[in-house]
């Protein structure tokens, strides 16, 4: 589904990402681990277009991403839910689902199966559809961000630290329902510096470390393994 091959991205005098290859298969469920500053918003973010490579390709379904502009990635159901959720607070929740759907959907589309959908997988959303996204509790707008995704239409899911600044049982919750999306067949890579909760619903991670892969391995490996136990299991 995914496939990186030797990505390097720089800000100015900062090289943020090294030398990163990583392929991820349709269907998968991938953690990218890391401490704060190691990169992993900014692979995410070049990933979904908003920061241009210096070197290096990158190939979703076989077709070359530099080719396309972010709203492009968009359209063929590439789909990033940025680091704290950016969903518009003047708008109700059902205006975040709607306004999220128009990636594919033109104004007269009938958007009643996919907000429907929604609503069944996320009832807590259908209870608050008229509230405005301010007024949400954190877990709540997490919700909503994986919401406007699933009406975007994702395939291929970017999820940055979905579990940022939620508590214990909510981030538990969260993570659920991401689970049951990625059940339903879409391709998920989560970005996390909560280890423990990334590797359990992963199958496989990587961890970055200063812009450079330093550890792979399946979820199991990984929590096995005593460098990344001592660097991140500690902080979870
Ligand atoms: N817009 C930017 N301009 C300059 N440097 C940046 C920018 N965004 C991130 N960086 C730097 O790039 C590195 C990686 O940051 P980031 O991708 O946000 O890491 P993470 O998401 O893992 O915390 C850090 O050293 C950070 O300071
Ligand atoms: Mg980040």
């Amino acid at each position: 589904m995914l496939k990186i091959d030797a990505l390097d991205v720089r800000y100015g005098a900062v090289q943020a990402i090294s030398n990163v290859s990583l392929t991820i298969a349709a269907g998968e469920t991938v953690a990218l681990l890391g401490a704060n500053g190691a990169g992993k918003t900014t692979l995410l973010r070049t990933l979904s277009g908003l920061v241009k490579p210096t070197a290096g390709s990158m190939t979703l379904a076989d077709n070359d991403l530099s080719k396309f502009s972010a709203e492009a990635r968009v359209r063929q159901g590439l789909i990033h839910v940025p680091e704290r959720r950016r969903i518009f607070g003047g708008l109700t929740v059902e205006e975040n689902l709607k306004v999220a759907a128009s990636a594919w959907a033109g104004a007269t589309a009938d958007l009643t199966p996919d907000l429907e959908k929604v609503y069944t997988f996320m009832p807590r959303l259908n209870e608050r559809r008229e509230q405005r996204g301010w007024s949400l509790s954190g877990g709540e707008q997490q919700m909503l961000a994986i919401g406007r995704a699933l009406m975007a239409r994702a395939k291929m899911l970017l999820l940055d630290e979905p579990s940022l600044g939620l508590a214990p049982k909510i981030a538990h919750d969260v993570f659920a329902r991401i689970s049951d999306i990625a059940a339903q067949g879409v391709t998920v890579l989560v970005v996390e510096q909560n280890t423990t909760l990334a590797l359990k619903l992963a199958t496989r991670g990587y961890v970055l470390e200063t812009g450079r892969i330093v550890a792979t391995g399946t979820s199991a490996e990984l929590l096995r393994d005593p460098k990344v136990r001592e660097a991140y299991l500690g902080r979870t």
